[in-house]
């Protein structure tokens, strides 16, 4: 009750009070900041996914500045030697305006990280976006099959049948590459599992069938029991370190991530930036609520 008055107060809020809340999670405005933060990270041995934030857009002049700022985004990071890949929200290039516009910006984002032998993630929105995204994946992973991957939500009943429905396009030359998460939106119970237990027994569920079918999961998770999960999988199936890595947001659970890279297990960390942090954070806030006590948490523990 308390999280939800909380983040339904907070859009009402001056943005440098909101900044409070979100500075030690989004990189920065700038490239620039990004940069710098990438930079910080790989120098502690840790791997980047760059994202612009933004999402929901209202026209398509916006779908193409967007594809502009990610094209430019690209010739910096690979000039800047930064040891990273990129994730794109679809809805940030009009999916639920016009699917085939939104299909061919991120072909071309696709294209040029290709040329750089670089890797697109396609991040999973709400469920009205499941689907479209799903067949962006496709369309895209046929042209470009080790230059994209797609992101899949634990949360949802259907993701291990979707898993399943996409291993014709699985080879073990060119595996699929899959970022599994919870999940972060507000989803019916008809729809989604709603308690945490089940929600981390789907999330093993769907982890194990990844590693036994040979998909290179990207474990996306600052949740410990999750983490012990995972690391009793990949020792049970004796799986190699460059098949799997883990994943964690910009400035989240920086303890359990250290431990991780320590022991020598691949990490990349989410790095948002950009102008429209303010609308993300409030939006986000108010969607799940529960995010609060992370954030505060977070903040307490980041002093
Ligand atoms: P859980 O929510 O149980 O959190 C475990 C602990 O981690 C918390 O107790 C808290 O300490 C800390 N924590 C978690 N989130 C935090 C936060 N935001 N701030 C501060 N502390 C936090 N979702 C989605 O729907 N589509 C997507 O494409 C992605 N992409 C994505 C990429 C990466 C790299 C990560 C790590 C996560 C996502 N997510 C996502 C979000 C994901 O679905 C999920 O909502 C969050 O990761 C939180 O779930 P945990 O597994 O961390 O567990």
């Amino acid at each position: 009750m308390i999280n939800r008055l909380i983040a339904n107060a907070l859009p009402l809020l001056p943005e440098r009070v909101v900044w409070l809340f979100s500075r030690s999670y989004i990189a920065g405005e700038t490239v620039d900041k990004a940069m710098r933060a990438c930079r910080t990270l790989n120098d502690g041995g840790i791997k980047t996914t760059i994202d612009i934030l933004g999402e929901f857009i209202r026209n398509l002049d916006e779908a193409e500045k967007n594809r502009d700022e990610y094209l430019s985004l690209i010739d910096v990071a690979q000039h800047s030697g930064i040891d990273g890949n990129y994730s794109v929200k679809p809805t940030m290039f009009g999916l639920l305006i016009d699917a085939d516009v939104c299909y061919r910006h991120i072909r071309e984002i696709v294209a040029k990280a290709a040329g750089f032998g670089n890797f697109i993630r396609i991040d999973m929105e709400d469920s009205n976006c499941v689907d479209l995204e799903i067949h962006l994946f496709r369309r895209l992973k046929a042209e470009f099959p080790e230059s994209v991957g797609l992101v899949v939500q634990a949360y949802l009943r259907r993701t291990l049948d979707d898993l399943k429905g996409l291993m014709d396009l699985h080879t073990p030359s060119v595996p699929l590459n899959f970022r599994l998460c919870k999940g972060i939106y507000a989803e019916p119970r008809r729809i989604a599992f709603q308690h945490h237990a089940e929600i981390n027994a789907h999330f093993l569920e769907d982890l194990d069938f990844m590693l036994q079918n040979g998909i290179y999961p990207g474990i996306a998770t600052h949740d410990r029991a999750l983490v012990d999960g995972a690391l009793a999988l990949i020792d049970r199936y004796d799986v190699p370190r460059k098949r799997y890595e883990f994943q964690m947001l910009y400035g989240v659970a920086p303890e359990l991530r250290r431990t991780l890279v320590d022991a020598g297990h691949t990490m990349r960390v989410y790095v948002p930036y950009g102008r429209h942090w303010f609308g993300y954070s409030t939006r986000r806030l108010k969607e799940n609520p529960k995010i609060v006590n992370s954030i505060i948490k977070s903040l307490l523990l980041s002093r």
